[in-house]
C-alpha cells in the first residue's frame, strides 16, 4: 500500500482484545517508552472517554449486549471520536497512535482501515486466559468509581457479562494485513504476520516481549525462629528481630510509592510485609503460592546439622551438584524455575502501570527472582547472597540493567 506521508515514518497501533486482558497497561507502558525515546505518542482510550462523556448507565453490563442498538450506536461514536482524534494527532507531531479498545469485531477493523488510511496499521491483539490473573484484574476493575454504586459481588457478576458480550462477538485477528497476537501474561508473541514496512516495528516488538520493571524491590522476610536454629522450610513467626526489620523497612519504604506488595503464603513473608503496608496510603498485600520457599521434602524443618547427621546422603548429594539436586518428596532450585518465573510475570501483570513492585520472599525464592533478571551460571545461582538486613534494587527496562543491593 502506498502512503503519501510515509516519508515522516508515522504508526497507528490498534489495540484488539477482550476487556481485561491487560490492553490498556501495555498500550501506556508502549506510550511511556516511545515518548522517553522522544518519539511522541498518544493513547486515545475508549474506555476512559466513554467515562468521560456518559453518565453511569454506560456501567451496566446491558449497555454492552449486542441487541442495545443504544449501546452499540453510543460506543461506535466513541470509537469514531478517537478515530478523529488519533488521525488528527498524526497529522499534527504525533509519530504513533494508539487506540486502545476491544475492536474485537471485523466491521469495527474495517471502519479503522477506511479512516486511517494515512500511515500503516499494526494490529495487536492481547490474550490471556489465565482464571487467577483474570479474577485479580477484575478485582482491580471494579474499584473504579463506576462500580461504585454495587457492592463487590454485583460488580464482579457485571463485569464477567460484560465480557461475556463481547465473547459473542468477538473474532480474533487473522487477516488483516499487519498484526501480532500477544500473550500478554508472559509477555510471548503467539502470533505474528508483517505484510508492510511498519515504523519502529524492532524497538516495538522488542518493548512486547521485555520483563519490563522499573523498581523492583526484591526483599527477603526478616529474621524467624527457625533461622535463628538453622532450620529449614517449615512456617515459622518472625522473632523481635525480625519484627524490628520489618519495621525498618517499612521506614525506609515509606517516603516511596509501593501499591502492591507480593509476598509467598508463608507468614515469615507476610509478616513482614505487614508493616510496610500500614505506613503506605493505599498498598494491597497479594500472597502468591509460586514464592513460597523450596519445598525441602523430607528435610522440612530439619536443621542443616541433622540433615548432615542423619541423611548424610542427602548432603552430599546437594553438595555435588546443589542447583540440579532435588530433595525427597520435595522441590530443586531447578524444579521451581516455572514457579518462580509464573510468579514474576503474574506480579509484573498485577503491578500494571505503577512504577514500583515489591517481592518480599525468601533465600531461595530470591536467588532464582535474581537469576531470572540477572544472567549467572546455574552453579552459582544457589549461592547467591541474600541477607535479611538488605534487599536488592532491580531495574530492568529495554535500556536499562540495574542491581544494588541497599542496606535499609
Ligand atoms: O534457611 C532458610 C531457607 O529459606 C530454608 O527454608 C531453605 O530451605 C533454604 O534457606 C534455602 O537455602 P539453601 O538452598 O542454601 O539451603
Amino acid at each position: 500500500m502506498y502512503y503519501p506521508a510515509m516519508h515522516t515514518k508515522k504508526l497507528y497501533i490498534v489495540m484488539v482484545g477482550l476487556p481485561a486482558r491487560g490492553k490498556s497497561t501495555i498500550a501506556s507502558r508502549m506510550r511511556d517508552s516511545l515518548t522517553r525515546d522522544s518519539i511522541p505518542a498518544r493513547v486515545f482510550n475508549n474506555g476512559k472517554l466513554r467515562r468521560k462523556l456518559t453518565g453511569i448507565e454506560t456501567s451496566e453490563a446491558s449497555f454492552y449486549a449486542p441487541e442495545n442498538r443504544e449501546g452499540v450506536a453510543l460506543r461506535e461514536k466513541i470509537a469514531l471520536i478517537n478515530i478523529e482524534r488519533a488521525k488528527a494527532f498524526l497529522t499534527g507531531k504525533g509519530r504513533v497512535a494508539i487506540l486502545d479498545a476491544t475492536n474485537v469485531t471485523p466491521k469495527r477493523r474495517e471502519k479503522i482501515k477506511a479512516l486511517l488510511s494515512d500511515h500503516p496499521i499494526m494490529f495487536l491483539e492481547c490474550i490471556n486466559e489465565d482464571h487467577e490473573i483474570l479474577e485479580a484484574n477484575i478485582a482491580r476493575k471494579i474499584c473504579m468509581p463506576e462500580f461504585s454504586h454495587l457492592d463487590r459481588d454485583e460488580a464482579v457478576r457485571s463485569f464477567n457479562k460484560r465480557i461475556d458480550f463481547y465473547k459473542a462477538i468477538y473474532r480474533p485477528l487473522e487477516t488483516e494485513k499487519n498484526f501480532i497476537k500477544l500473550d500478554s501474561l508472559n509477555r510471548r508473541i503467539i502470533g505474528e504476520h508483517i505484510d508492510e514496512d511498519i515504523p519502529f516495528y524492532d524497538r516495538l516488538r522488542d518493548f512486547l516481549v521485555t520483563d519490563v520493571v522499573k523498581n523492583l524491590f526484591l526483599v527477603r522476610h526478616g529474621e524467624t525462629y527457625f533461622n535463628l536454629e538453622n532450620r529449614i522450610g517449615g512456617d515459622s513467626p518472625l522473632t523481635s528481630k525480625g519484627l524490628e526489620q520489618a519495621r525498618s523497612l517499612a521506614g525506609y519504604f515509606a517516603g516511596k510509592t509501593i501499591p502492591v506488595i507480593f509476598t509467598s503464603k508463608k507468614l515469615r513473608t507476610i509478616q513482614t510485609a505487614e508493616p510496610i503496608k500500614d505506613l503506605q496510603d493505599n498498598c494491597a498485600i497479594i500472597s502468591l503460592g509460586e514464592f513460597d520457599e523450596i519445598n525441602s521434602g523430607i528435610c522440612e524443618c530439619m536443621t542443616y546439622g541433622e540433615i548432615r547427621l542423619t541423611m548424610p546422603h542427602v548432603h552430599s548429594e546437594r553438595q555435588k551438584d546443589k542447583f540440579h539436586y532435588v530433595y525427597p518428596g520435595g522441590e530443586g532450585y531447578a524444579t521451581m524455575k516455572d514457579r518462580i518465573d509464573r510468579g514474576i510475570k503474574k506480579a509484573i501483570y498485577l503491578s500494571g502501570v505503577s512504577q514500583n513492585i515489591m517481592i518480599i520472599g525468601h533465600r531461595a525464592v530470591n536467588r532464582m527472582i535474581l537469576a531470572h533478571f540477572l544472567y549467572r551460571r546455574t552453579e552459582d545461582v544457589p549461592y547467591t547472597y541474600i541477607p535479611q538486613d538488605k534487599f536488592y534494587h532491580i531495574v530492568a527496562t529495554q535500556n536499562k540493567k540495574l542491581f544494588e543491593l541497599k542496606r535499609f
